[in-house]
């Protein structure tokens, strides 16, 4: 069955590791991800974002995510990535999200906290843990100077008041990393991060970890953060992969040619990434 995010959490914070929360998108990804999660026999997270539900249709979400982890002896969450609004949260929870995201981060702080908060009232009772978003994280895209962005960090004695006033399960926060593919190598605030971990004892949670490298994740991970977020890794991965298929055979036809060693490249980058998060036989 699908467990909260909670328990997964704590046990990590407790022990010093992370948690890999990998997003999906389609059949052969869930499958990646609970096929590299049993082989590590480590704990996971399979999330969808807002783009993956709009294509794949929340019910298949669920459904594949809910076989998978029948099947599975390791714990799995489900959780909805990035949501940002409060029907969509219902929405998830009545089809059996075991966790969410409310990313009310584009908001002022204080309707951040109000949106948090009536998320929270709302699913806690059904059991679901729910993440939110201090600080701008953005994407590698956005057109900002460094000085700009450092602006959208989080700062830590705001996080102590957004988790005081909301109790939040799990907080997403800015500190240098970004969604999509790096240009450069990313350059990462631990003093900060450590900052706002003396100041909070909420779970932390690092997004657009895809391309950091594993040494600045380990170091994260030291300081605090226990819920590392992977997407573009699995895309290049299972892109590179059905590509070199086709591209070996201009003439193959069968899906499964193309689709099979996408899924097994998948699972291998997220066996890779449990190990450097630490999260390896603790299921
Ligand atoms: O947070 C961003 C995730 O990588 C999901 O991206 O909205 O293209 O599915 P997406
Ligand atoms: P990447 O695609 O950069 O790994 O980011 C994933 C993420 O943060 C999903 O919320
Ligand atoms: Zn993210």
């Amino acid at each position: 069955a699908l467990v909260s995010m909670t328990q997964l959490l704590e046990k990590a914070q407790k022990e010093h590791y992370a948690v890999g929360a990998f997003n999906c998108n389609n059949m052969e990804i869930v499958q990646a991800i609970v096929a590299a999660a049993e082989a590590e026999n480590a704990p996971v997270i399979i999330q969808a974002s807002q783009g993956a539900i709009k294509y794949a249709g929340i019910e298949y979400i669920t459904a594949l995510t809910k076989v998978a982890a029948s099947n599975a002896n390791v714990p799995i969450a489900l959780h909805l990535d990035h949501g940002t609004s409060f029907a969509q949260v219902m929405q998830c929870a009545r089809n059996g999200f075991s966790s969410v995201m409310i990313d009310g981060s584009k908001l002022p702080l204080e309707d951040n906290i109000a949106l948090t908060n009536k998320v929270i009232e709302a699913v806690r009772p059904l059991g679901l843990s729910v993440e939110a978003e201090l600080g701008k994280i953005g994407g590698t895209e956005d057109d900002i100077t460094v000085s700009e962005r450092e602006a959208l960090f989080t700062d830590p004695a705001e996080a102590k008041h957004f988790v005081q006033a909301t109790q939040v399960d799990a907080l997403a926060i800015a500190i240098g990393t970004a969604h999509g593919q790096y240009i450069g190598i990313p350059k990462l605030d631990f003093e900060r991060l450590t900052k706002i971990r003396e100041q909070i004892s909420t779970p932390i949670v690092l997004h657009g970890s895809s391309g950091v490298p594993d040494d600045a994740l380990r170091e994260a991970i030291s300081r605090g953060v226990c819920k590392v977020n992977i997407d573009t890794n699995i895309r290049e991965a299972f892109v590179r992969a059905a590509r070199a298929v086709l591209e070996g055979n201009a003439k193959e036809i069968d899906p499964r040619k193309m689709l099979g060693p996408a899924r097994e490249a998948a699972t291998a980058i997220i066996r890779e990434k449990i190990r450097v998060f630490g999260s390896n036989g603790k299921a």
